[in-house]
């Protein structure tokens, strides 16, 4: 699908990494006149009343010439792209934690709204990963790579998107993002066709996610256009037997071996936002350092427009 965009202040072009990966730039002048517009909102603003973020995602919207909000319901509702790296132009210092927050809100309040993340208490999480580390899952082990899956698993409540910020990052080597298209993973027909694909299962949170009841759902459904959509983890799926176990480990080791995975660096200060349904996002390991830091946000909701088939799942939904 092509996207002809006529703004001075919106840039859309494909990334080197694949054609189904969106670059979206956001100019400088126009991240510095955002940001100038909304500074009577500060982040707390946005926390207390929730409509303001609806307001600051119209001023981006009008700043980018009323382009990135139907630009955003179709690239994202796309079955042949689906997933945006963004680049705000001079915001990348982690000391613009704060505008990073504004900016994600801005983008995300343009499609639908982000949901409440139980880690932090807010509609957002910031969280820094440290050389050492003690939390009990890989979120946060910097050793250890977090293998490709969806995000909202675990929780009751629709998850069509995810938007994850590179806020900070200092002695890094290794730690590149992943992602995976649904429709490019080899073995695709192979897991959707088997008799356990539809199979209801049980998914767990340890307790630093704050989630403490469980939830059932299958691995897989399909979309209104009867086209694959995906809701699995492999950390907290609990598999109830030998049979389940079995297929989720298969499951798992096709899609870590998938020639089609997508490995790339997130710069500081930019964003991928993705359509969680048929992306599954992953990060490498990275080397230990003394003094490696590294800073993300996220935020993670539903889409609102129409169009979007995407929320229409049925089992997904009916946890
Ligand atoms: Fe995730």
């Amino acid at each position: 699908m092509a996207y002809h965009i006529q703004s001075q202040n919106l840039c859309v072009k494909p990334t080197p990494y694949s054609d189904r990966l969106l670059q979206v730039t956001i100019s400088k002048e126009g991240i510095a006149q955002f940001l100038k517009e909304i500074e009577i909102y500060p982040v707390q603003a946005l926390e207390y009343k929730s409509f303001l973020r609806f307001r600051v995602a119209q001023i981006l919207d009008r700043i980018c010439d009323h382009q990135l909000k139907p630009f955003l319901e179709r690239a994202l509702g796309d079955r042949d792209a689906g997933a945006l790296l963004v680049n705000p132009e001079g915001i990348n210092r982690a000391e613009q934690g704060d505008e990073m927050v504004k900016i994600a809100t801005a983008f995300v309040h343009l499609i639908g709204r982000s949901n409440f993340d139980q880690m932090t208490g807010q509609y957002y999480a910031r969280w820094a990963v440290l050389n050492t580390d003690n939390s009990d899952s890989y979120l946060r082990k910097p050793d250890k790579p977090l293998e490709l899956h969806n995000d909202g698993t675990y929780v009751n409540e629709v998850t069509d998107y995810v938007l994850m910020y590179k806020i900070d990052e200092q002695n890094m080597e290794g730690g590149d993002s992943q992602l995976l298209h649904l429709d490019d993973w080899e073995d695709l027909g192979k897991f959707y066709n088997h008799h356990m694909a539809k199979r209801v299962m049980r998914w767990a949170a340890p307790p630093s996610k704050n989630v403490t009841q469980d939830v059932y759902h299958p691995v897989f459904e399909a979309d209104s256009h009867a086209k694959p959509v995906m809701l699995y983890i492999d950390q907290f799926a609990q598999p109830k037997d030998y049979e389940e176990g079995v297929y989720l480990a298969d499951l798992g080791d096709s899609l870590e071996s998938s020639k089609h995975k997508l490995s790339f660096p997130v710069p500081v200060g930019q964003f991928l936002l993705i359509n969680n349904l048929f992306w599954l996002h992953g990060r490498d390991k990275f080397k230990p350092h003394a003094g490696l830091r590294r800073e993300l946000m996220r935020q993670r909701g539903y889409f609102s427009f129409s169009t979007n088939p995407f929320s229409r799942y049925k089992n997904f939904k009916n946890f």
